[in-house]
């Protein structure tokens, strides 16, 4: 079975859909491939590595389209593109069904089988397969970047000889994937960020990133069906702009990602609050292709108002070409292995991830797939098939309600099992070793359970556990030390001295941790 990967034909696209690296993946599974020249030179993928890695090279597209029995492609197709596919063909890429009926429809009519990568049920198994995901955390990265690179400031604050620079302070509306990459890239280049989603599950997530979770004092879920985003009140998305107006005076840049799929983007940053900002600001409106988050984005465009730097750029994964052609050459690969590889390729109708992906198929637009009609099965599938695929929810919920039962037999089990024993130990034991170890078994419970309820309000959560730990040893320390002391036995003694050096070392641990927290703390201080 033989792959074509041709030429993007977008004037502004760069990417590829395979890069060589993949390739040695792709013969694995069974498939020749034969790739247009200069397909990849702006992805830095050149003839001779495609050559190298067991491609053969084709003069033109045509060469390409006429000979491949599946094409793998980055965009949706062009019409000069469409007009060259044919009956049984199957094409692999970015379809975008909702914005251009009419080019699914013509599709459909060359009979060619397309299979949409934006389209892929976004279910825990499709991981692997999702493109959008590695797309959106691409631009969340470079979203950072772009930032940094119109921001006149370090992100993290510095104590120089010459003076001192505060860090750089980030709002990130919507911590979806996006987002998160973006909390991720600011945070590793010290700036102190804050973030806000309308689903408090998220909240968990901005906060392990090191970043801190804004809290709208509102009474309203942003949990949609399944876990998902849902369209927010228009009281709620109000209270949001209160919010945001308060930030965008302290703040010195804004990303925002906020979005429901398929629909406009929320306005969330009026032009005032563009205009509170400080002389110098940037916002990077990742929500640009859907309209923009903010009033005065301008889709695909970079424009400066009131001193405000508005980034309204709508293609961030195609400026790092490379990367991102890789992660598609691995979502292409992956996609046909699920397929069955070249020896056992088939468009098979019950795989929930080649039906959810499936736009076109034997003549007949196939898309919106239908919708799952087992309950069994609906936590499988998007909840609205006609738009973007959502994260598969259900399955991870589950999933922690069967490990808590789980866990929860594994408590009563052990519990049962350390009462035998100590019923054991009672019987037949000696009475001094018998009362030594129900001390010991209790120390053991109660160590645990104070070690792992402590909040960790420090600087690291390690931090806070080690000094739990360490307080526990003091307060071991601390009663060898008093009761060991009377005594006159050489077994006493050495207790106090154990004891001692015990409470030494467990307050320097203390000790030295607050310190280094504080130093920490310091250098982020203004
Ligand atoms: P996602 O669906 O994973 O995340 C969006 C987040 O926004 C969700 O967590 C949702 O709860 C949140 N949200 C929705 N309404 C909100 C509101 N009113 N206030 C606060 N948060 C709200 O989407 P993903 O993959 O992170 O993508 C984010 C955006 O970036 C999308 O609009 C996508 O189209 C866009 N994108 C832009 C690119 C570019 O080059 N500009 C490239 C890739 C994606």
């Amino acid at each position: 079975m033989k792959l074509g990967i041709p030429r993007e034909v977008h004037p502004e696209e760069r990417r590829v859909a395979v890069v060589p690296e993949t390739l040695a993946r792709l013969r694995k599974a069974g498939f020749d491939v034969l790739v247009e020249s200069g397909a990849g030179v702006e992805a830095d993928a050149l003839d001779a590595q495609y050559v190298e890695a067991g491609a053969k090279i084709a003069a033109s597209a045509d060469e390409v389209w006429a000979q491949a029995d599946i094409i793998l492609k980055v965009l949706p197709p062009s019409e000069a593109e469409i007009a060259q596919a044919r009956t049984g063909q199957v094409l692999v890429s970015f379809v975008q069904p909702a914005d251009d009926e009419a080019r699914v429809a013509a599709l459909a009519a060359t009979g060619i089988s397309t299979i949409g990568l934006d389209q892929v049920p976004r279910i825990s198994r499709a991981q692997k397969l999702d493109a959008l995901s590695a797309m959106a955390n691409i631009a969340g990265y470079r979203a950072v970047i772009e930032a940094a690179h119109h921001f006149g400031r370090f992100f993290a604050g510095q104590m120089t000889a010459a003076g001192k620079v505060p860090p750089a302070k980030m709002l990130v509306i919507g911590g979806g994937v996006a987002g998160l990459a973006a909390i991720t890239a600011a945070k590793g280049l010290g700036a102190i960020v804050r973030a806000f989603d309308t689903r408090l599950a998220v909240k968990e997530q901005v906060e392990s990133l090191g970043a801190q979770f804004l809290v709208l004092d509102f009474e309203e879920s942003g949990e949609g069906e399944g876990g998902y985003a849902k369209v927010m009140s228009d009281a709620f998305l109000e209270a949001e702009r209160k919010l945001f107006a308060e930030q965008a005076i302290d703040v010195d840049i804004i990303v925002t990602t906020a979005n429901i799929p398929g629909r406009e983007a929320p306005k969330l940053i009026t032009s005032g609050m563009v205009e509170s900002m400080s002389e110098g600001s940037v916002i990077v409106d990742l929500a640009a292709e859907r309209g923009g988050n903010c009033q005065l984005t301008a889709p695909g465009k970079t424009i400066v108002h009131h001193g405000v730097t508005i980034i309204g750029a709508t293609d961030l994964p195609v400026q790092m070409p490379a990367l991102s052609s890789r992660l598609l050459g691995n979502v292409h690969a992956a996609m046909l292995e699920e397929m069955g590889g070249g020896e056992g390729f088939e468009i098979d109708l019950d795989n929930e991830v080649v039906r959810g992906a499936l736009v076109t198929h034997e003549g007949a637009v196939t898309w919106p797939p239908p919708k799952p009609s087992e309950p069994s099965t609906a936590k499988n599938y998007a909840k609205d098939f006609g738009e973007r695929p959502k994260k598969d929810a259900a399955a991870p919920e589950q999933a922690a309600v069967a490990q808590q039962s789980g866990n929860r037999a594994l408590m009563i089990g052990t519990l049962i099992a350390t009462l035998a024993l100590l019923l054991c130990i009672g019987l037949w034991a000696p009475a001094s070793f018998a009362g030594h170890f129900t001390v010991f078994v209790l120390a053991c419970f109660v160590g645990w359970q104070l070690v792992w309820n402590v909040t960790p309000a420090l600087h690291t959560p390690l931090m806070s556990i080690t000094n739990a730990v360490s307080g526990i040893i003091i307060l071991g320390g601390l009663l060898h030390l008093t009761t060991g002391g009377d005594a006159e036995s050489t077994t006493h003694s050495a207790a106090v001295i154990l004891g001692a050096i015990a409470v030494f070392f467990a307050t320097i641990n203390i000790a030295g941790g607050f310190l280094v927290t504080r130093r920490m703390l310091a250098m982020f201080r203004k």
